[in-house]
């Protein structure tokens, strides 16, 4: 008896590099071509490799809830372990289990109150800086506003004016690694282990970074030990000090990614709510309108409904993952397919989180009053998920959401932004970020 197994469409592709030359061309307009015109599961194969793409919710729920132990990270991500060490950001199954359940106390209620007043200090001192000298590009001040909120967020202990630019100059050169084409093809073709290996000038550069980030973390936690304050590493203590508890080098490992998950990911959320905010002055008007009827301190959130439904508008448009990549390890079905081991899968954000059938005719526009006229049973569970699904949904997801929603309530009291060029053009390597300096005119606002 043969068993039959069913393949799903593929579209047209060269000898050897297969779907990958076009994918490569246009990484937002070819896959909505791809979900037109092959449906819901569609196979892309580049050298050798098939990547199943998923274009609907349900299979996103197959794929990351229901099959995710037959699952690990993808190799990209996986390849960020050889960089900056194992960490829950990277690693599956038991052990990630461990972690995870490890950092949790970082991640609770009293703590994000905590966090949310470092949150909407620095969204003050951001609004004074932006009017005394405009930005000339949005994005690289969304991402040092990132950078501010959490390194204080990280220790209370004052950080000299030195280490404080080495924790900086070293997020932005790991992530510029992550993102380069060299460690991207790497990772990709060889689950990134021949690069643990490698010496080159960028690799002498990373253990270099990595020293002094080890010293620094190293002396924070000490200090933390001294005197435990309110921060995220004082939170993560009891974790280390303990039978079966965090290793040294594994506290270490995980700040450095939770960091490097939290920085690129928030400011890229906070980048296109700006922009489209400046494109919209209405919806600009409702935020002021919604934060001036709060007469004292921004600090509930459940009073900030509208900033809240703009925030999670911004992240449907522009989700700063343009998906949630996984690899089998074992077989599954999934929507009646055959998964076998070696299949990298991905489950689409930015197109499924784009479509009509689950958004509307106006899918396209930005509309943040969907999210409060919706009713919850009418549109899919996974329509969705910038912050991924399953058992691996973002850690930071609450600190992300109050971070965007804090920071944008603080500027609505003090400022207004203007568009005055075309929508940015965006690129995704590991994260959707844009292509060129985004300039955004910020002028106070008028009483
Ligand atoms: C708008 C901002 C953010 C977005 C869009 C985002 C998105 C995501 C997504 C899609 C995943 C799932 C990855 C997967 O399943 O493979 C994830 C995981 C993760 N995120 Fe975020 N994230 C954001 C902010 C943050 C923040 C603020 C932190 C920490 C403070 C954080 C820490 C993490 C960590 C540690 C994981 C790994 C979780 C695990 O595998 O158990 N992220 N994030």
């Amino acid at each position: 008896m043969t068993s039959q197994v069913r393949r799903p469409p593929s579209p047209p592709g060269l000898p050897l590099v297969g779907n990958f030359l076009a994918w490569l061309r246009d990484p937002f307009g070819i896959p909505e071509r791809w979900a037109r015109e092959h449906g819901d599961i569609v196979a892309m194969h580049a050298f050798g490799s098939t990547t199943l793409m998923l274009f609907a919710p349900d299979p996103v729920g197959e794929l990351l809830v229901k099959n995710e132990a037959s699952t690990r990270k993808s190799p990209l991500t996986r390849g960020m372990s050889c960089i900056t060490g194992d960490s829950v950001v990277t690693i599956t199954g038991e052990p990630w289990k461990r972690r995870r359940r490890l950092l949790d106390p970082a991640f609770r209620n009293a703590q994000l109150a905590r966090y949310a007043r470092i949150v909407r200090r620095h969204a003050e001192r951001y609004a004074d800086r932006w009017l005394a000298t405009p930005p000339r590009d949005i994005h690289a001040e969304t991402l040092e506003f990132m950078f501010d909120s959490l390194v204080d967020v990280l220790t209370d202990a004052p950080l000299g004016v030195d280490d404080r630019a080495i924790l900086r100059r070293g997020f932005e050169v790991f992530w510029a690694d992550f993102s380069s084409r060299e460690f991207v093809a790497l990772s990709q073709m060889t689950n990134g282990e021949p690069y643990r290996r490698l010496v080159t000038p960028r690799r002498w550069r990373q253990k270099r970074l990595l020293a002094e980030f080890d010293r620094i973390i190293g002396d924070l936690v000490r200090r933390a030990r001294e005197a435990p304050g309110e921060d995220l590493l004082s939170a993560l203590l009891p974790s280390v000090d303990r039978d079966g508890g965090l290793a040294r080098h594994e506290l270490h490992e995980d700040v450095i990614t939770v960091i490097l998950a939290a920085q690129e990911t928030t400011a890229m959320g906070l980048t296109m709510a700006l922009d489209l905010l400046a494109r919209h002055p209405d919806v600009w008007a409702r935020v002021q309108a919604e934060v001036d009827a709060i007469a004292g301190d921004l600090d509930d959130l459940a009073a900030l409904p509208y900033t809240d439904a703009v925030a999670r508008e911004a992240l449907r448009l522009y989700p700063p993952l343009w998906g949630v990549a996984r690899e089998a390890i074992a077989p599954f079905s999934l929507s009646g397919y055959s998964v076998v081991p070696g299949m990298l899968l991905v489950a689409a954000a930015w197109v499924i989180q784009r479509d009509p059938r689950w958004w509307g005719a106006d899918a396209l526009t930005f509309r943040p009053e969907r999210w409060l006229e919706h009713n919850p049973n009418t549109r899919p569970r996974f329509a969705w998920f910038p912050f991924g699904a399953g058992p691996h949904l973002c850690i930071g997801m609450r600190f992300a959401m109050m971070e965007m929603v804090f920071a944008l309530a603080t500027w609505a009291r003090r400022l207004r932004f203007h568009a005055e060029s075309a929508p940015p053009a965006l690129t995704t390597a590991v994260t959707v970020r844009p292509r060129h300096p985004m300039p955004l005119r910020i002028t106070a606002r008028a009483l």
